[in-house]
């Protein structure tokens, strides 16, 4: 595989699920290709599918047609344990378990060396003081930090963040963002994150994806989507979002 091609692919994926007036399709038909080392924005309005599409993405939930290729190797026939670790999901709020900061950090990888854990603390702009500090007396900024920083010990090739600064202030929110941005550039990691609003992908960069209705309607750079939108849809959304 060149350096120019797909680490991940998904085709036609689809997912149904059953409701009280029968199946309705939330993830419809999504054929896309991800690269190394980019930033991609998964964007559109609330109930569009954007969560769902993301959690497709490694097997949180399983589709109901379509594929997903990582490496070229349909995700199927990858074991989910290890590719959750390849393939890492940063929740909305920040999920930790009990214990310190370095308790979280071992519970992800157990072989840690000290220079890993300061590393990774640094490299997550973790308060070096708070390493031994209980993550339930961390500020949600902090706490999500420490969440990334985990998600990192892991070495993953992806990471997929689902509005991961929506419960933050604007000043976190800017420290995350900027935070994931030098963390691709460091690692050449593949983040697709899922956001609400156009402005933060136009701070993010990269590309984007937009989702109407459970289809992917629009796909440019973060700039093209959000600014000069190619169809109707997109620039309904646009009018609605950046009024
Ligand atoms: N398990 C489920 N059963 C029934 N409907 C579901 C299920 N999961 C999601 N949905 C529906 O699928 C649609 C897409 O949901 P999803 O959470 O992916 O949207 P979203 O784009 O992430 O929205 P938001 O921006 O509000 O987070 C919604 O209408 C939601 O109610
Ligand atoms: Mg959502």
């Amino acid at each position: 595989m060149n350096e120019t091609a797909a680490i991940l692919e998904v085709k036609n994926l689809a997912r149904d699920v059953p409701t009280k007036n029968g199946p309705k399709t939330i993830v419809n038909d999504i054929s896309y290709n991800f690269e190394k080392g980019r930033i991609y924005n998964i964007m559109g309005p609330s109930g569009a599918g954007k969560s769902s599409f993301l959690r497709l993405i490694n097997r949180l939930d399983e589709p109901t047609r379509g594929q997903v290729i990582f490496h070229g190797e349909n995700f199927n026939q990858c074991p989910a344990c290890g590719l959750r670790r390849k393939i890492g999901y940063l929740f909305q709020t920040p999920y930790l378990f009990p214990g310190t900061v370095r308790d979280n950090l071992l519970y992800a990888e157990d072989k840690l060396t000290e220079d890993d854990i300061q590393r990774l603390v640094k490299q997550s702009r973790i308060p070096p003081g708070i390493i031994d500090d209980d993550v339930e007396n961390l500020s949600i900024g902090e706490k999500q930090r420490v969440a990334l920083a985990r998600l990192l010990a892991m070495e993953p090739e992806i990471i997929l963040l689902d509005e991961p600064t929506s419960a933050l202030d604007p000043t976190y929110t800017k420290a995350i963002e900027d935070l994931i941005k030098c963390i691709v550039k460091e690692r050449s990691l593949t983040v697709i994150m899922v956001t609400h609003h156009p402005e933060q992908a136009l701070r993010m960069g990269g590309q984007a994806l937009l989702l109407v209705a459970g289809r992917l309607v629009e796909t440019g750079t973060a700039d093209e989507v959000v600014k000069n939108p190619k169809t109707e849809m997109g620039r309904r959304y646009r009018d609605m979002e950046m009024q």
